[in-house]
């Protein structure tokens, strides 16, 4: 018989392992490198509210939670960030993930989390448990000699190489000054720059240069932006065809952009630079010389799970003023419910009602809609929620936010 507990520093090699399992990876091997590993996964948390699933005392299925908070647009809230899910080959399909599942967000409640939210490794899994999809992001790869800046591009700000002990300095108040314009970035502790951004021993590099990193700045030394990436040489005896991989690129004005984007576009001995997860709105965009010269392709990243409603709908702002009445079904229990919202364009009024709806929608178009790039009428038009189309379109405007959400990092 399978059961559910919380998991516990002491469980962090058997998790590790049952993981390990699922998503090939190694775990060290030497005693300091463990108690390092153990160290750095302590301070950047995920397992202190994480789940584990036993069958006869053996550890068949992991969860790990992060404690998160989360921008929404015009503020943020408290989000659990799940994470580390895997279930043993043994015991797939017997329901022990949705075993973990129902006490994660369980947990979560009691634990005040506003929303969860998770990056799915398979899009197809976490719809059934209302986990709707919030962010789309693109990878990039673009061809360098044929993409040029066009001559409108914002005159760049100054811009300088800092080395990565500067960087532990000056990137966490910039990126949180940054974040916060942005729905789907999370606020990073000390120890999660350390381990998880900056780290960068060279058994991590994958055949690609250490970490580079510059940031821009206005004349009166304001910094506005930074860019991490690594190059990948490729030179045959005669060319060189080196590849940029851009692992984080985060302006605020757009010299700052203009400024981070020539920086990696101006690398002479690159021909190509690629970026696994960028913003939909990313002003390189605006940019080159004709985008399609920047071969972009979509993906899901971030899916976002309402755990408390009113909480939810109060904490953020709105893309026009309006009313609308909205039933929530949550098969899970947890969000069930008909809210009246009432935005004046300054305050915000959620409340229970029994009013008649005009959209019914499951909770999961609700996290979808909850960082401001809404699909109420996609959704109208696919039949997959109740309501007219008039309804839906006026949720997307109302749920609508300017910025792209986004999230820049796998968690
Ligand atoms: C995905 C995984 C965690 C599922 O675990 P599991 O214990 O077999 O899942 P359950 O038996 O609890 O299934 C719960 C529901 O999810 C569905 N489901 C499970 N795995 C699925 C998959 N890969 N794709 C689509 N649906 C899936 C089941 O059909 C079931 O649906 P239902 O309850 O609506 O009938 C497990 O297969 C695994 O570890 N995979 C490799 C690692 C991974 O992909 N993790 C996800 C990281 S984000």
């Amino acid at each position: 018989m399978v059961s559910t507990r919380r998991s516990t520093p002491e469980d962090m090699v058997p998790f590790f392992e049952t993981m390990s399992l699922q998503f090939s990876f190694d775990l060290p091997e030497d005693d300091e490198q463990v108690a390092a590993w153990k160290k750095r996964n302590l301070e950047t948390g995920g397992i202190e509210r994480g789940m584990v699933a036993e069958d006869d005392g053996h550890i068949v299925g992991t969860l790990g939670s992060f404690d998160l908070d989360m921008t929404v647009p015009g503020g943020s809230v408290p989000c659990a960030g799940t994470t580390w899910v895997s279930v043993a080959p043994s015991h797939r399909r017997r329901g022990v993930l949705r075993k973990l599942m129902n006490a994660h967000l369980s947990e979560a409640v009691e634990h005040g989390d506003v929303i969860a939210a998770l990056w799915a490794s398979d899009s197809a899994i976490y719809g059934r448990f209302g986990y709707g999809r919030a962010v789309e992001s693109v990878a990039i790869d673009l061809n360098r000699p044929m993409a040029r800046f066009r001559e409108s591009a914002p005159i760049p700000e100054r811009i300088e190489m800092i080395t990565k002990e500067e960087a532990a300095g000056m990137l966490p108040p910039l990126y949180d000054r940054i974040r916060r314009e942005i729905p789907g970035t999370f606020a990073r502790t000390q120890p999660w720059w350390e381990y998880r951004q900056l780290r960068d021993p060279p058994d991590r590099r994958n055949g690609r240069s250490a970490l580079r990193i510059a940031v821009s700045s206005e004349p009166d030394g304001h910094t506005t932006g930074y860019v991490m990436f690594q190059v990948e040489r490729q030179f045959d005896g005669a060319h060189s065809d080196d590849i940029v991989h851009v692992v984080e690129l985060f302006g605020s004005t757009p010299g700052s952009w203009s400024a981070l984007w020539s920086l990696v576009l101006g690398l002479d001995l690159a021909t190509q630079v690629k970026g696994a997860f960028r913003p939909l709105d990313d002003p390189l965009f605006e940019f080159v010389n004709g985008v399609r010269r920047v071969e972009r392709t979509l993906t899901d990243t971030v899916w976002v799970r309402v755990l408390d409603v009113e909480r939810a709908l109060t904490s953020r702002i709105y893309g026009q003023p309006g009313a609308l009445t909205i039933t929530i079904t949550d098969a899970m229990g947890i969000a069930n419910g008909t809210y009246r919202l009432e935005w004046d364009g300054h305050r915000i009024n959620c409340a229970g009602t029994s009013g008649p709806a005009d959209l019914v929608i499951d909770v999961a178009y609700l996290g979808a809609a909850m960082l401001g790039r809404p699909s109420f009428s996609a959704a109208a038009l696919a039949g997959t929620i109740g309501g007219s189309l008039e309804a839906a379109a006026l949720a997307d405007r109302i749920f609508g936010h300017p910025r792209s959400p986004y999230c820049p990092e796998v968690f």
